[in-house]
């Protein structure tokens, strides 16, 4: 990395920051409410992530921190933002892979996001990191926001790792005399990207735990005494949200960002998916997905994540019982819909509007 380059994706993070405190970015929403909550359960929250999106130019590269890798891809005109927005980026290979915006949601020339080498992942960080370089045009869906910042009277943030991408716009957006904390967590001091940005917006507020240095973040002690009516927001490993969820008093519903599955597809038994529109009957096996059996019908039907958190697999249901297994639709939506990469079927038959 050249001091230069990552001295000019700072530069425009920290511009990013100065200018968004000026701003109000707040929207009222309840925790279970995903990007889609507004839209009739008949549209799929998929309608416009499985749209093509523009070719943006990766005009920066550059390395963050041990492990992470900031990507600036700019453009023209692109649409505005709210913090805790995400894109799809859709890799040379074909992958999609979805990334949190960190950079200034005003800023209609350009998109900033960060990324995190799994070495065991499925490939999309290592071709993120390896692959795609200055010059790479990538197609970029969205934005969509899953994680949108709700008006509250105060904040207390968990962001593990990586998990600060989504939590870094939504400090700058705070309005002056907000109240609000942070617990930064990571394995090292420098593997924690946007460390010194994180801190120089109040290092009172900010609690930095760096695990080779202060031992695992003590939650219960960050979690005491929440403030009446506070808002929380965690973004992280599985783990960490789990321990947050489990520590908040009854009735408080945490605001998680998740990038892995929590439940897998595959069940105990085979069922049938009809397809409406085609009469085709498929069989989903034990070990397989309806997405999977839906694809070898249709293999246009739209999906991304995989993984039952980005909603754009999402198809309605007519008949039969579903085994919801995601934790993105509202209620009201898993009425007649469901997201079919990860969930399955009660019954022995459903029938889908395809
Ligand atoms: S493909 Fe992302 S929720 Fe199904």
């Amino acid at each position: 990395m050249s001091n230069k380059h990552l001295s000019t994706l700072k530069t425009l993070v920290v511009v990013a920051g100065a200018a968004l405190v000026v701003r109000r970015a707040i929207r009222g929403r309840s925790p279970a409410s995903p990007p889609g909550a507004t839209t009739a359960a008949r549209a799929p929250v998929s309608g416009r992530s499985g749209a093509r999106g523009p070719k943006l130019l990766v005009t920066a590269h550059e390395r963050l921190a041990d492990g992470v890798v900031g990507i600036r891809l700019e453009g023209h005109d692109l649409p505005r933002w709210e913090p805790g927005a995400h894109v799809d980026l859709v890799l040379p290979s074909g992958l999609v892979r979805q990334y949190s915006l960190c950079g200034d949601p005003e800023d209609t020339s350009s998109y900033t996001v960060a990324t995190r080498l799994v070495e065991d992942g499925r490939g999309g960080s290592r071709e993120v990191h390896e692959q795609v370089q200055e010059g790479t045009e990538l197609e970029v869906r969205g934005p969509r926001n899953r994680f949108p910042l709700v008006e509250a009277p105060a904040y207390v943030f968990v962001a593990g790792g990586i998990g600060i991408t989504p939590i870094l716009p939504m400090l700058r957006a705070l309005p002056e005399g907000t109240e609000w904390r942070l617990l930064y967590g990571g394995r090292t001091r420098a593997s924690m990207p946007f460390l010194e940005d994180v801190e120089k917006l109040d290092a009172d507020r900010v609690t930095v735990v760096a695990e080779d240095e202060d031992g695992l973040p003590d939650l219960d002690a960050f979690l005491a005494d929440l403030p009446e009516g506070a808002a929380v927001y965690c973004c992280g490993p599985e783990g960490l949200m789990a321990a947050v969820e489990e520590r908040l008093p009854e009735g408080t519903a945490p605001h998680l960002e998740r990038f892995a599955p929590r439940t897998t597809a595959t069940g105990d038994g085979e069922f049938e998916v009809e397809l409406h529109r085609s009469g085709r009957t498929l069989t989903v096996a034990a070990d397989s997905s309806v997405l999977a059996a839906v694809r070898t019908e249709l293999p246009n039907t739209p999906y991304s994540c995989e993984q039952g958190w980005c909603g754009t697999c999402q198809q309605r249901v007519l008949e039969g019982e579903i085994d919801h297994r995601d934790e993105l639709l509202t209620d009201s939506e898993r009425g007649d819909s469901m997201l079919i990469c990860v969930s399955r079927a009660r019954s022995t038959r459903l029938v889908l509007d395809l």
